[in-house]
């Protein structure tokens, strides 16, 4: 029996489409309203022609004209700034959000005007909205009104970084290096992401510090307690889905790879979507790998120590558009209502 009427801000792009794809078997939910200009009107499956057969009742319908208002939850994936507002408007009105743009990541206005150049409109909210990795946050953001979900590549370095944090057992100095795949950019191409131009190619993107690590250093001093010097570099690589994150650090003297492997157990240990890929000399283990996570919200974690140099690499491999969006965004949801983290989202990965 359905329990929450929810609504869909920019359904008809990539991660809208992937939460209309995850909701079509969550037991909980019904869609009741998805947002487009340019499919208004019309049934979902001819802007999503693979869900041709689910939502048999419903169409699109133009952000202004829709009533979001009127569901219990909404989730917005709208291009950051388009969505803000009426965020906003649904919070004041006791909707619950759960927002996967960059709107509601930072608490500090001055800070989203510098990376987003634009003047936040709502700044009292940006305090109130909790940032969600669920495996981090947990129980904490039960009942909160406005949850934001950080970034892909976010994601998947806050996944790989968060035992060495949490822990304390590297240096105050992290590189993370990403690679991310063109779906990152959502429906519309560019001149620079289309991806006939992206395929075969393989570039560094945004070298003197990408967005997103501004969402990283946030969540690890809010919720972790821990401000290291970070630094982080995107690649541009010519798959469609996937994030590989790198994160490498410099061990603290006189610990070794056991204490590595005890800080990953205890964070990760019993956590349902991730798996824990340790990596060592000697001992055949599978790299993680987006390959093996693709249409999941699985994360493959894995760390490696080169001992004679002491540097220490935590990875994350996920799917962008699912653990680094929408499977995100709904486990979060699932956390906020106080059901099983894993409602609806129990699908294994495709391969190959
Ligand atoms: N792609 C990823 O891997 C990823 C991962 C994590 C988070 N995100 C975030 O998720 C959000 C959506 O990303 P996406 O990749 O799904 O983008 P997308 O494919 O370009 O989809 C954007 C959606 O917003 C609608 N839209 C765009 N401009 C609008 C406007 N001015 N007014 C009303 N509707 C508008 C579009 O539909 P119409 O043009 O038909 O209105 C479409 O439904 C972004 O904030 C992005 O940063 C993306």
């Amino acid at each position: 029996m359905t329990e929450l009427r929810v609504s869909i801000l920019g359904a008809s792009g990539m991660t809208g489409g992937e939460l209309l794809r995850l909701l079509a078997v969550h037991p909980r939910v019904e869609v009741v309203a998805a947002t487009s200009r340019e499919f208004a009107g019309r049934p979902i499956h001819t802007a999503h022609p693979h869900l041709k057969g689910f939502y048999q009742g419903l169409r699109f319908s133009r952000l202004e004209e829709s009533k979001v208002l009127d569901s219990d939850v909404l989730f917005n994936a709208l291009p950051h700034g388009v969505g803000a507002r009426l965020v906003g408007e649904a919070v004041d009105s006791g909707v619950r959000v759960v927002d996967l743009s960059a709107d509601y990541r930072f608490k500090d206005p001055d800070l989203y005007m510098r990376i987003y150049k634009a003047e936040h409109p709502r700044p009292d909210l940006l305090v109130k909205a909790r940032l969600s990795i669920p495996e981090l946050v947990g129980d904490k953001i039960r009942g909160a009104p406005l949850v934001s979900i950080p970034g892909c590549n976010s994601t998947a370095s806050i996944l790989s970084l968060a035992p060495l944090a949490i822990h304390r057992l590297v240096e105050d100095r992290v590189v993370i290096d990403v690679k991310a795949s063109s779906s990152e950019a959502g429906g519309k191409p560019s001149r620079w992401s289309h991806h006939p131009v992206r395929e075969g190619s393989v570039r560094p993107y945004s070298p003197w510090g990408h967005r997103h690590v501004w969402e990283v250093r946030a969540f690890l001093e809010d919720e972790l307690g821990w401000t290291p010097r970070l630094s982080m570099i995107t690649h541009a690589i010519p798959s469609v889905r996937g994030v590989l994150a790198s994160v490498h650090g410099w061990l603290r003297d006189g610990l070794s790879f056991e204490d590595l492997a005890r800080a990953y157990m205890s964070v990760y240990r019993g956590k349902q979507f991730i798996r824990l890929k340790p990596m060592r000399p000697g001992i055949a283990v599978e790299p993680p790998d987006v390959k093996n996570v693709v249409g999941s919200e699985f994360a493959e974690v894995g760390f490696s120590l080169e001992e004679e140099v002491a540097r220490v690499s935590g990875f994350g491999a996920i799917d962008n558009l699912v653990r680094g969006a929408a499977g995100q965004a709904i486990q979060s949801m699932n956390l906020v209502m106080g059901w099983p983290e894993g409602e609806g989202l129990l699908v294994p990965p495709i391969r190959p």
